[in-house]
């Protein structure tokens, strides 16, 4: 058939998100999405108004989520996914083929893949040896318009000081949003920057009930910031952001039993992921375990080729991380402890 070449250029150049589902793998031990590896409660769905489009529902979780994260409602705006707050943002900060947002590498991928998709630079301003925010040189990006910083981070698992965030934001306070991505702050609640949204107008945070909340098939997550931003991100947001049943579920996995309920599985992962890391540390095979303050943890092997393989043997998906710096890591999800078990089996008979 005629190829229909329409597209923009840009656009025909793009390399998708390499998702862990698009990746896929073979197992029966998945390691590989940060998910929570324990199911959730059953949810009950009120079905009498689905001929309707949704309305109350995202106001009220909304107004749930702001209970939940100690701001006012009108600060938050719930969406799709913490992706699409990535997402929002770029296209409503971001001039296509003009402006640039800011990146420390090694980072979460859809940073870059939202700016290529706007047609935005990215510059990207490593993490430094140990794998924090390098304030200098961010500092120094005179002109760009949005920078982003997931902490903790994906795929190292640190989070970045407090007092480096800070002094970013208070850099950039007229002239660029900077957006914190807390996919990750239940498993470090005491890290949030949320208490700072006081102070700066061009604080942005982003959320997720992907992780934690243990509801990544539900998708929903959170941009949270003051009204400068919040008006206009509700220009570009979708009319209809969230399907009713997933405002049905997120409502009841934040009523406060269900929230306490998140937290006792948050500890238990804390948990298993403390005596995983102290475990493998003193294998042979093991180069190094970087500190994590997530479910997910980063290993450095002496050979990690053979590794990936011994675990694929044992049906065990992790993550390979297509970073120069991270060639021979592993990103690890933190499963259950029998699964955590079975991936320090493999690795405990690695020479
Ligand atoms: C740092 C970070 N931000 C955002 C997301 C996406 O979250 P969501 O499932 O809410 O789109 C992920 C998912 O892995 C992530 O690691």
């Amino acid at each position: 058939m005629k190829k229909i070449n329409l597209s923009n250029p840009h656009i025909e150049a793009l390399e998708p998100y390499m998702s862990a589902r698009r990746i896929g793998g073979c197992g029966e031990i998945w390691l590989n999405a940060n998910e929570l590896p324990f199911p959730r409660q059953a949810f009950t769905l009120d079905v009498s108004e689905y001929h309707r489009y949704p309305d109350q529902g995202p106001d009220q979780v909304q107004a749930t989520y702001a209970d939940y994260a100690g701001v006012d409602p009108e600060q938050v705006l719930a969406l799709r996914g913490a992706d699409e707050a990535i997402d929002l943002l770029l296209r409503a900060y971001c001039q296509s083929g003009t402006d640039s947002i800011v990146i420390n590498s090694p980072t979460y991928g859809m940073y870059q893949v939202c700016a290529d998709i706007q047609n935005a630079a990215v510059i990207d301003v490593p993490l430094t040896a140990d794998y924090q925010l390098d304030v200098a040189v961010i500092t120094a990006q005179d002109n760009t318009k949005l920078v982003f910083i997931c902490s903790p981070n994906n795929p190292t698992g640190n989070s970045f000081k407090r007092e480096d965030i800070i002094d970013i934001v208070r850099h950039f306070e007229s002239e660029a949003i900077v957006a914190i991505d807390e996919a990750y702050i239940e498993f470090c609640p005491e890290q949030s920057l949320i208490s700072e949204l006081k102070n700066f107008a061009n604080l942005v945070v982003i959320r997720t009930m992907s992780k934690a909340f243990g509801l990544a098939g539900v998708h929903v997550g959170y941009l949270i910031a003051n009204q400068s931003v919040m008006d206009i991100m509700r220009k570009v947001a979708a009319p209809y952001p969230l399907a009713d049943p997933c405002a049905q579920i997120a409502l009841q996995a934040l009523e406060p039993a269900a929230v306490a309920f998140m937290q006792e599985q948050v500890a238990e992962i804390n948990l298993i992921r403390e005596a995983f890391c102290s475990t493998i540390q003193r294998f042979t095979a093991v180069k190094s375990v970087l500190p994590s303050a997530a479910n997910f943890v980063l290993v450095t092997f002496t050979d990690s080729d053979k590794a990936w393989r011994a675990l694929t043997d044992a049906g065990i998906v992790a993550r390979q991380i297509p970073h120069p710096r991270l060639l021979d890591a592993i990103r690890f999800s933190i499963g259950t402890a029998k699964e955590m078990e079975a991936v320090i089996a493999v690795l405990e008979d690695l020479a």
